[in-house]
This record gives C-alpha cells, structure tokens and sequence, in this order.
C-alpha cells in the first residue's frame, strides 16, 4: 500500500485545529457586529449572492483555510481535473462533466483526444430526436404521438433528472414548452414503483427511456424488462423499437437488450453517474418533456460556473469557499451533518440529489493513495424545503444538535401570488423565513431576554435558544432553467473541493458494491429455493431464519 504525506499531517491543518479554541471563545452573536467582517464574507458572482457571515469563521479562519488549500494542491488538482488527468485513479478515468456543458468550440482534452465535439454530437441527436417525438413525427406503433416518458433508472441515472425535472416543472417558460407532455421517473425496483408509473399510462403513447451507464444495474434491468413486458404484450414485441429507447455508455449491451443502437444515446466513462445529470441521462428525458433549448440554458448556467469555479481566485469563487468551510465544520468544528435548506418547493428534489453526489463521492476511509485516514470524511445531507422543514427536524437543529444549515432563497418566485387584502405576498411571507431562520440560530435567546419578557421561570430553560449555530445563505435572482444549472454545478463543484482537500477520490464508489454482491447471493438462493426447493444455506442464522421466514410466508 502506497503511503503518502495525508493532509492532516501538515502544518497548515494542525494550525486550523489549534485555532478551534480562538473559534470557540466566540460567539456569533458577537461576530455579527463585525460589519467588515461580513462584508468580507459575503460574495456575488452572476447575480447569485452567497453570504458566510454566519459561519463560525473570522477572517484569520478563513486565511488558515487558504493556506490549507495550498497545502492541499487545491488549484493544481483542479486544473488537473479540467485538463482531462485521470484522477478517478482507482478507475483509471478522468473526470469531465464539465466537458458536458462546454460551449460547442470549447477544447477538453481526454487521452489526448477533444472530446467536446463528441458531446456535441450526442446533443444534437438528441435535439433531433426529441424534435420528432415532440412533432409528432416519431409516432408509437399504432400510430399515435408518444405524450408520455417514463426514464427508467437509478442513482445517478435518476435522482440529478429528477431534481432539474421538479425544478422547471412550475418554471413558466418550461410550462409552456412541456403543455400536453408528461415526464416520469421509474427507480425503485419495488413492484409498487412500477406499478405507480404506469397506472393511468397507455403503451401506445409512451416512450420508455432506459437510462443506465453500466446497462447491468440489477434493479434498472429489471424495470427495463418489466416495461418492455408491459410494451410488447399490449402492441406486439415488434412495437419495442418504437417505444424503448436508451442512454449508455455500454451500446453493446443496449443492443443485446433489443434496443436498435440508432436509438441509443450515449456517454463516455469520464462521466461519473451521480455527475451525468449534463450527459444524455438528463438531457434526452428533460428535451422530451421541456424541448432542448430550455435544457440548453440549463447547461449554459452549470457551464457559467465551471468558467467561475476553474478561473476565479479561491477569495471570490464560490464553489471554493463552500468548500473550505464544510471542510472547516466537519474535520474541525466537528460537525457531522449539513442541511439543505431551499426556500423554493422547485427543490423539493434537490436535496436527494446532493445526497448521493456528496456522501457517494465523499464518504471514504482511505485517502486516494490507500492510506487509511485518521479522520473522518464526507459529511451526512438531508434537507427538506423551507418552511416545510421548520415544522418538522429545525426544532433539532434550533435546540438539539449543532447543524450547519444552506439556506437557499430566489429573489423572483417562478410563481408570485399577490393577495388582496394581504399585507405581504406568498413569497415574501416565505422568504421572511429564509432571512429570520439564520439570525436565530446565530443569536439564540437569552435567558435574561425570557426574563425582560416575563416568561415563567420554569420555562426559561425550554424556551433558551444557545444560538452560534452556523448556516450560510446563497441568494439566486430567479429560478430559471439557467439557474438550476448554476445550483447543480455549484454543488458538484463544492463536493469535489472538499474531496481535493481530505486527499480522498470523490470519483469512485466500492462502497456499494459489497452490498450488490450479496444480494446477488441472496438473488440466487431464492430463486433456487422457488424453483427447485432447495434449502437456504451459507448464512448466518439471523438472514438464515429472515429468508426461510419470507419464502415461508411468500409462498401461501
Ligand atoms: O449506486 C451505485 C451506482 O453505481 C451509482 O453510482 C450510479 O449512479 C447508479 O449505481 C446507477 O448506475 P447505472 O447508471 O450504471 O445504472
């Protein structure tokens, strides 16, 4: 096993752990009326407005977290990520999602090869072909226009769709583009996932999209057999050609399945799945639903910030800076978790999505030479829109654990509601929230400000808020198709300078595929134990008695 200098061994971040106890004689509430300070920390990059001020932080904080980033090699390893290096080094692959939303005379190199024509030659099929679904001009097999899409896949190949899908569904340019289409998501492989997907659903005007970068993930395979079931029982196995199409790296395995591979939209393996949303994973089914050009400005907006991320100098580039201070909450401060907190019901989605591109990408052991670390990486991501979330876990994060939260709030509702008669409207009642939660977990309650206020004795106690609760608030001035992509990329781009810094690989992911290989065992001895009755064996007694107790049951 390789061993190599690990991050934490250097002076830069035994300084940081030092100044934890300078940080912990502070208070933000205190903090706060450092005016220089917060406008020192707080950043505008294309009207999109991030303020840090209430990170547990000062300038001097912030100056140990550049020099961390030297000590790091951030700059060195960024660049060596847009110069194509293979820095998935246990895949042996670069990692070039932003060469999926390059502008078309962009050059990105990959094995000495340019491979922004490539991506924009899949984009232009794919501007073809939902053209013609969109027209009318692709019809089913019996004639009718495909107003249906059912994406069927999972993780990376559902969750990043799913999000932009649930983001530009109420975004009024992409109301008007998607009138009359419908966009589903099949994932799980429950039955019940199915089963809601094609409730209400006629095979004569849907369009199935298999969407895998493998073409072997056992739960999207098996959606994918189970639609084509459901297609050619109903309009004859001749109908598939017509109604199943697919996106994936592996076209042999596309054609093996019965996929004509004409219909078939590709990617390369420098996409990593939980970083495909600007392939065709998220491209073909959005273009079916929105039309491509929407999905364009989506593209122009992730693309707006890798120009940001990759040329801005680490004091203004917003990606950077969010990631040196997760770095700062987790490996220092000793905060485990981070909310994400979108003042927008567009978001609802958004969370999930960061779930898997953060805590796959960065929930290691090892650094990215093999070396096991003496610290702990990744963080846990959960999130729930505002104010949705304030009446369900913000009790915790408000008296109960410390939770760094994302506060993310769009100036311009896609949807504004005046009422008459009311004194603020919709949006603005929902962004009071946004810009009150962040003070009150900063200054907390005092228990003298419960007693100026007369509350009982008995509870000041409860009603005691410590405060110097940590968040950070990121402002977009509306919530377009370019926007999202801002977002997205943003996020993307935060998750792998927190990985650049820990020294760990944000790009692989073996830490699920023990799970999927013991389900194959599982898979096997089920199947063999229906079909030819023979005894469960080779595990424990705990799954021994699950599994004879489910066949037992299942087989009334
Ligand atoms: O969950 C593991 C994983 O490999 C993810 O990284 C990926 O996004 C997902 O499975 C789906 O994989 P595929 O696109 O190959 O079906």
């Amino acid at each position: 096993m390789a061993s190599s200098v690990l991050i934490s061994d250097t002076e830069p971040w035994k300084d940081l752990k030092a100044h934890v106890a300078d940080i912990n004689k502070t208070h933000l509430r205190d903090l706060m009326n450092d005016v220089k300070r917060s406008q020192l920390m707080t950043n505008e990059f294309d009207g999109i407005l991030l303020d840090y001020s209430r990170q547990r932080a000062t300038p001097e904080t912030l100056e140990k977290l550049f020099k961390l980033a030297e000590a790091a090699s951030l700059k060195e390893k960024i660049n060596r990520m847009f110069g194509g290096e293979h820095i998935n080094s246990t895949e042996n692959r670069s990692v070039l999602h932003v060469a999926l939303r390059a502008p078309r005379d962009a050059v990105i190199q990959s094995d000495g090869k340019n491979v922004v024509p490539d991506v924009w030659e899949v984009l232009d099929k794919i501007q073809k072909f939902s053209e013609s679904i969109r027209s009318g001009s692709w019809v089913g097999a019996t004639g009718k226009a495909l107003k249906d899409v059912i994406a069927v896949g999972i993780g990376g190949s559902f969750l990043g769709p799913l999000f932009v899908h649930t983001a530009l569904q109420t975004d009024p340019e992409a109301i008007e583009t998607a009138r009359g289409r419908q966009l589903h998501f099949l994932a799980n492989v429950d039955p019940i996932d199915v089963a809601r997907n094609i409730a209400g659903l006629n095979p004569e005007t849907t369009l199935v999209v298999v969407v895998s970068k493998t073409f072997t993930t056992a739960e999207t395979m098996l959606n994918a057999r189970t639609l084509r079931e459901w297609i050619s029982s109903s309009l004859g196995p001749d109908a598939v050609a017509k109604h199943m199409v697919a996106v994936s790296t592996n076209l042999t395995l596309v054609e093996k399945f019965g996929i004509d591979p004409n219909n078939a939209f590709a990617f390369w393996d420098w996409v990593g799945g939980r970083y495909s949303v600007c392939s065709a994973v998220g491209v073909l089914p959005l273009s079916l639903q929105y039309g491509f050009s929407v999905v364009e400005k989506f593209l122009k907006g992730a693309s707006s910030i890798d120009q940001h991320f990759c040329s801005t100098p680490f004091e203004k580039n917003i990606p950077v800076l969010l990631g040196l201070l997760s770095l700062w909450n987790v490996s220092f401060l000793g905060y485990p978790a981070r909310a994400i907190l979108p003042y927008s019901q567009a978001l609802e989605k958004f969370a999930p999505h960061i779930q898997q591109v953060s805590m796959e990408s960065n929930g290691k052991g090892v650094s990215i030479e093999g070396v096991i670390l003496p610290f702990e990486t990744g963080e846990i991501d959960f999130g729930e829109p505002g104010t949705n979330g304030q009446h369900s876990f913000y009790q915790l994060i408000h008296q109960g654990r410390v939770i760094p939260c994302d506060f993310i709030g769009v100036v311009k509702s896609q949807q504004p509601v005046y009422l008459k008669g009311e004194v603020v409207s919709n949006h603005d009642e929902l962004m009071s929230n946004f810009f009150a939660q962040p003070d009150a977990l900063a200054y907390g309650k005092h228990p003298e400000q419960l007693q100026k206020e007369n509350v009982p004795e008995h509870l000041i106690p409860h009603k005691t808020f410590s405060g110097n609760r940590p968040s950070l608030s990121i402002l977009f001035p509306s919530l377009n198709a370019y926007n999202i992509g801002q977002l997205l990329a943003i996020y993307e781009h935060r998750v792998a300078v927190q990985g650049f810094l820990w020294g760990i690989n944000s790009f692989d992911q073996w830490g699920v595929e023990l799970g999927k290989s013991l389900a194959t065992q599982v898979r096997k001895q089920l199947s063999a134990s229906r079909t030819k009755g023979q005894p469960i064996e080779g595990f424990n007694y705990s799954t021994t008695t699950l599994l004879k107790k489910y066949l037992e049951a299942s087989s009334d």
